[in-house]
Protein backbone atom coordinates (compact mmCIF):
# COMPACT_ATOMS: atom_id res chain seq x y z
CA UNK A 1 0.00 0.00 0.00
CA UNK A 2 1.15 3.48 -0.70
CA UNK A 3 -0.14 6.47 1.23
CA UNK A 4 0.14 10.04 0.73
CA UNK A 5 -0.93 13.24 2.61
CA UNK A 6 -1.07 15.88 0.48
CA UNK A 7 -1.30 19.14 2.63
CA UNK A 8 -1.04 22.48 2.37
CA UNK A 9 -4.01 25.76 3.29
CA UNK A 10 -7.15 26.70 1.65
CA UNK A 11 -6.50 27.08 -1.62
CA UNK A 12 -3.11 25.59 -1.82
CA UNK A 13 -4.31 23.49 -4.81
CA UNK A 14 -4.72 20.03 -2.97
CA UNK A 15 -7.50 19.32 -4.63
CA UNK A 16 -7.10 20.16 -8.44
CA UNK A 17 -3.80 18.02 -7.77
CA UNK A 18 -5.25 15.41 -6.17
CA UNK A 19 -7.48 14.49 -9.10
CA UNK A 20 -4.08 14.22 -11.53
CA UNK A 21 -2.43 12.11 -8.68
CA UNK A 22 -4.99 9.65 -8.11
CA UNK A 23 -5.29 9.15 -12.04
CA UNK A 24 -1.77 8.61 -12.56
CA UNK A 25 -0.95 6.34 -9.25
CA UNK A 26 -3.67 4.63 -8.64
CA UNK A 27 -4.58 6.13 -5.23
CA UNK A 28 -8.09 6.34 -4.13
CA UNK A 29 -8.98 9.83 -2.98
CA UNK A 30 -10.10 10.82 0.33
CA UNK A 31 -11.35 14.66 0.66
CA UNK A 32 -12.82 15.26 4.13
CA UNK A 33 -13.95 18.02 2.80
CA UNK A 34 -16.01 16.15 -0.29
CA UNK A 35 -17.65 14.18 2.34
CA UNK A 36 -18.84 16.87 4.35
CA UNK A 37 -20.12 18.72 1.84
CA UNK A 38 -21.58 15.45 0.51
CA UNK A 39 -23.42 15.05 3.66
CA UNK A 40 -24.42 19.44 3.67
CA UNK A 41 -26.02 18.09 0.27
CA UNK A 42 -28.49 15.07 1.50
CA UNK A 43 -29.34 17.17 4.53
CA UNK A 44 -28.14 14.54 7.23
CA UNK A 45 -28.06 15.76 10.70
CA UNK A 46 -24.22 15.63 10.40
CA UNK A 47 -23.78 17.79 7.60
CA UNK A 48 -26.70 20.40 9.31
CA UNK A 49 -24.13 20.42 12.15
CA UNK A 50 -20.73 20.82 9.69
CA UNK A 51 -22.50 23.49 8.12
CA UNK A 52 -22.81 25.98 10.76
CA UNK A 53 -18.72 25.47 11.25
CA UNK A 54 -17.99 25.55 7.60
CA UNK A 55 -19.85 28.37 6.97
CA UNK A 56 -17.65 30.34 9.47
CA UNK A 57 -14.37 29.13 8.53
CA UNK A 58 -14.13 26.72 11.75
CA UNK A 59 -13.31 23.17 11.78
CA UNK A 60 -15.90 20.41 12.63
CA UNK A 61 -14.83 18.48 15.43
CA UNK A 62 -12.04 15.84 15.23
CA UNK A 63 -13.98 13.00 16.45
CA UNK A 64 -16.63 13.91 13.37
CA UNK A 65 -14.36 13.60 10.69
CA UNK A 66 -12.29 10.55 12.46
CA UNK A 67 -15.11 8.62 12.07
CA UNK A 68 -15.77 9.45 8.42
CA UNK A 69 -12.22 9.08 7.29
CA UNK A 70 -12.86 5.40 9.59
CA UNK A 71 -15.75 4.12 7.42
CA UNK A 72 -14.10 5.05 4.48
CA UNK A 73 -10.91 3.18 5.21
CA UNK A 74 -13.30 0.45 5.81
CA UNK A 75 -15.16 0.39 2.45
CA UNK A 76 -11.75 0.25 0.33
CA UNK A 77 -9.95 -2.20 2.15
CA UNK A 78 -8.31 -3.55 -1.35
CA UNK A 79 -7.42 0.19 -2.44
CA UNK A 80 -3.71 0.35 -3.63
CA UNK A 81 -3.17 3.23 -1.28
CA UNK A 82 -4.80 6.25 -0.05
CA UNK A 83 -4.16 10.25 -1.18
CA UNK A 84 -5.57 12.18 1.74
CA UNK A 85 -6.68 15.55 0.65
CA UNK A 86 -7.79 18.27 3.75
CA UNK A 87 -6.87 15.23 6.58
CA UNK A 88 -5.24 15.33 8.72
CA UNK A 89 -6.21 18.81 10.27
CA UNK A 90 -4.97 18.56 13.73
CA UNK A 91 -1.99 16.86 15.73
CA UNK A 92 -5.48 14.96 17.08
CA UNK A 93 -6.08 13.73 13.42
CA UNK A 94 -2.98 12.92 12.87
CA UNK A 95 -2.31 10.44 15.73
CA UNK A 96 -5.92 9.06 15.21
CA UNK A 97 -4.72 8.25 11.52
CA UNK A 98 -1.59 6.85 12.00
CA UNK A 99 -3.08 4.66 14.92
CA UNK A 100 -5.73 3.87 12.22
CA UNK A 101 -3.51 2.73 9.20
CA UNK A 102 -1.05 0.65 11.88
CA UNK A 103 -4.28 -1.58 13.01
CA UNK A 104 -3.82 -2.15 8.73
CA UNK A 105 -0.34 -2.99 8.51
CA UNK A 106 0.16 0.26 7.22
CA UNK A 107 1.35 4.41 7.47
CA UNK A 108 1.76 7.25 5.75
CA UNK A 109 4.63 7.49 3.47
CA UNK A 110 5.12 11.37 2.16
CA UNK A 111 3.71 14.27 3.11
CA UNK A 112 3.95 16.34 0.69
CA UNK A 113 3.45 20.11 1.61
CA UNK A 114 2.09 22.58 -0.86
CA UNK A 115 3.77 26.67 -0.13
CA UNK A 116 1.57 28.94 -1.46
CA UNK A 117 1.47 32.43 -0.55
CA UNK A 118 -1.45 34.25 1.29
CA UNK A 119 -2.38 36.61 -1.08
CA UNK A 120 -2.58 34.31 -3.93
CA UNK A 121 -4.57 31.62 -1.57
CA UNK A 122 -7.16 34.84 -0.89
CA UNK A 123 -7.13 35.69 -4.76
CA UNK A 124 -7.66 31.99 -6.51
CA UNK A 125 -10.91 31.29 -3.49
CA UNK A 126 -11.56 35.07 -3.94
CA UNK A 127 -11.91 33.64 -7.79
CA UNK A 128 -13.39 30.50 -7.32
CA UNK A 129 -16.48 31.84 -5.34
CA UNK A 130 -17.73 34.17 -8.06
CA UNK A 131 -18.79 30.64 -9.67
CA UNK A 132 -18.64 27.63 -7.58
CA UNK A 133 -21.51 28.21 -5.11
CA UNK A 134 -19.07 26.93 -2.02
CA UNK A 135 -20.23 29.52 0.83
CA UNK A 136 -16.93 29.49 2.39
CA UNK A 137 -15.27 30.97 -0.32
CA UNK A 138 -17.55 34.12 -0.97
CA UNK A 139 -16.22 36.69 1.23
CA UNK A 140 -12.81 37.74 2.12
CA UNK A 141 -13.53 37.57 6.09
CA UNK A 142 -14.50 33.83 6.18
CA UNK A 143 -11.54 33.11 3.28
CA UNK A 144 -9.35 34.83 5.99
CA UNK A 145 -10.52 32.86 9.07
CA UNK A 146 -10.05 29.40 7.21
CA UNK A 147 -5.97 30.72 6.47
CA UNK A 148 -5.82 31.56 10.79
CA UNK A 149 -7.45 28.68 11.34
CA UNK A 150 -5.08 26.71 9.93
CA UNK A 151 -2.29 28.55 11.05
CA UNK A 152 -3.76 28.16 14.41
CA UNK A 153 -4.31 24.56 14.09
CA UNK A 154 -3.26 22.56 11.36
CA UNK A 155 0.65 23.54 10.80
CA UNK A 156 1.05 21.68 13.53
CA UNK A 157 0.66 18.60 11.87
CA UNK A 158 3.48 19.08 9.68
CA UNK A 159 5.57 19.07 13.11
CA UNK A 160 3.98 15.70 13.72
CA UNK A 161 5.11 14.17 10.49
CA UNK A 162 8.57 16.16 10.28
CA UNK A 163 9.47 14.29 13.51
CA UNK A 164 8.81 10.99 10.84
CA UNK A 165 11.06 12.82 8.56
CA UNK A 166 7.89 12.31 6.06
CA UNK A 167 7.66 15.61 5.37
CA UNK A 168 8.56 17.17 1.86
CA UNK A 169 8.00 21.21 0.65
CA UNK A 170 7.08 21.83 -2.80
CA UNK A 171 6.53 25.20 -4.34
CA UNK A 172 3.06 25.37 -5.08
CA UNK A 173 2.65 28.13 -7.09
CA UNK A 174 2.98 28.46 -11.21
CA UNK A 175 0.92 26.55 -14.06
CA UNK A 176 -0.98 23.76 -12.73
CA UNK A 177 0.82 21.32 -15.13
CA UNK A 178 3.94 22.67 -13.73
CA UNK A 179 3.08 22.18 -9.65
CA UNK A 180 1.94 18.47 -11.22
CA UNK A 181 5.23 17.91 -12.45
CA UNK A 182 7.03 18.84 -9.22
CA UNK A 183 4.42 16.89 -6.94
CA UNK A 184 5.24 13.95 -9.59
CA UNK A 185 9.28 14.00 -9.10
CA UNK A 186 8.82 13.65 -5.29
CA UNK A 187 6.32 10.55 -5.39
CA UNK A 188 8.42 8.96 -8.05
CA UNK A 189 11.56 9.22 -5.85
CA UNK A 190 9.59 8.25 -2.47
CA UNK A 191 7.91 5.05 -4.49
CA UNK A 192 11.50 4.14 -5.21
CA UNK A 193 12.51 3.89 -1.63
CA UNK A 194 8.67 3.28 -0.22
CA UNK A 195 9.17 2.16 3.23
CA UNK A 196 5.74 0.93 4.49
P1 LIG B 1 -11.75 21.69 2.37
O1 LIG B 1 -12.81 21.32 1.42
O2 LIG B 1 -10.67 20.75 2.66
O3 LIG B 1 -11.21 23.10 1.92
P2 LIG B 1 -9.83 23.86 2.14
O4 LIG B 1 -8.71 23.05 2.65
O5 LIG B 1 -10.21 25.08 2.92
O6 LIG B 1 -9.39 24.28 0.76
P3 LIG B 1 -10.00 24.10 -0.67
O7 LIG B 1 -10.57 22.77 -0.88
O8 LIG B 1 -10.86 25.27 -0.89
O9 LIG B 1 -8.67 24.30 -1.50
P4 LIG B 1 -7.69 23.23 -2.15
O10 LIG B 1 -6.38 23.28 -1.46
O11 LIG B 1 -8.33 21.92 -2.35
O12 LIG B 1 -7.46 23.94 -3.55
P5 LIG B 1 -8.25 23.72 -4.94
O13 LIG B 1 -7.57 22.68 -5.75
O14 LIG B 1 -9.70 23.58 -4.67
O15 LIG B 1 -12.43 22.07 3.79
C1 LIG B 1 -13.56 22.91 3.86
C2 LIG B 1 -14.03 22.98 5.30
O16 LIG B 1 -14.46 21.68 5.73
C3 LIG B 1 -12.98 23.41 6.34
O17 LIG B 1 -12.89 24.82 6.45
C4 LIG B 1 -13.53 22.77 7.60
O18 LIG B 1 -14.59 23.51 8.13
C5 LIG B 1 -14.09 21.45 7.09
N1 LIG B 1 -13.12 20.35 7.14
C6 LIG B 1 -12.62 19.66 6.08
N2 LIG B 1 -11.74 18.74 6.47
C7 LIG B 1 -11.67 18.83 7.82
C8 LIG B 1 -10.92 18.15 8.81
N3 LIG B 1 -10.05 17.18 8.48
N4 LIG B 1 -11.09 18.52 10.11
C9 LIG B 1 -11.97 19.48 10.45
N5 LIG B 1 -12.71 20.19 9.56
C10 LIG B 1 -12.55 19.86 8.25
O19 LIG B 1 -7.94 25.13 -5.64
C11 LIG B 1 -8.52 26.32 -5.17
C12 LIG B 1 -8.81 27.21 -6.38
O20 LIG B 1 -7.58 27.60 -6.99
C13 LIG B 1 -9.63 26.53 -7.49
O21 LIG B 1 -10.51 27.44 -8.06
C14 LIG B 1 -8.56 26.08 -8.49
O22 LIG B 1 -9.06 25.99 -9.79
C15 LIG B 1 -7.53 27.16 -8.34
N6 LIG B 1 -6.16 26.72 -8.59
C16 LIG B 1 -5.63 25.51 -8.25
N7 LIG B 1 -4.33 25.46 -8.63
C17 LIG B 1 -4.04 26.66 -9.20
C18 LIG B 1 -2.86 27.22 -9.80
N8 LIG B 1 -1.73 26.51 -9.86
N9 LIG B 1 -2.94 28.47 -10.26
C19 LIG B 1 -4.10 29.19 -10.19
N10 LIG B 1 -5.26 28.72 -9.66
C20 LIG B 1 -5.22 27.46 -9.18
MG1 LIG C 1 -10.10 21.00 -1.58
Amino acid sequence: MFNLILFGPPGSGKGTQSEKIISKYQLHHISTGDLLRSEIAKQTPLGIEAKILMDKGNLVPDEVVIGMINDCLQQHQNAAGFLFDGFPRTSVQARELDNLLQKNQTCIDVVLAMEVSEEELVKRLLKRGETSGRSDDINEQVIRARIVEYQKKTKAVLDHYAEQSKVVSVNGEGTIEEIFLRLSKELDEVQARHAC
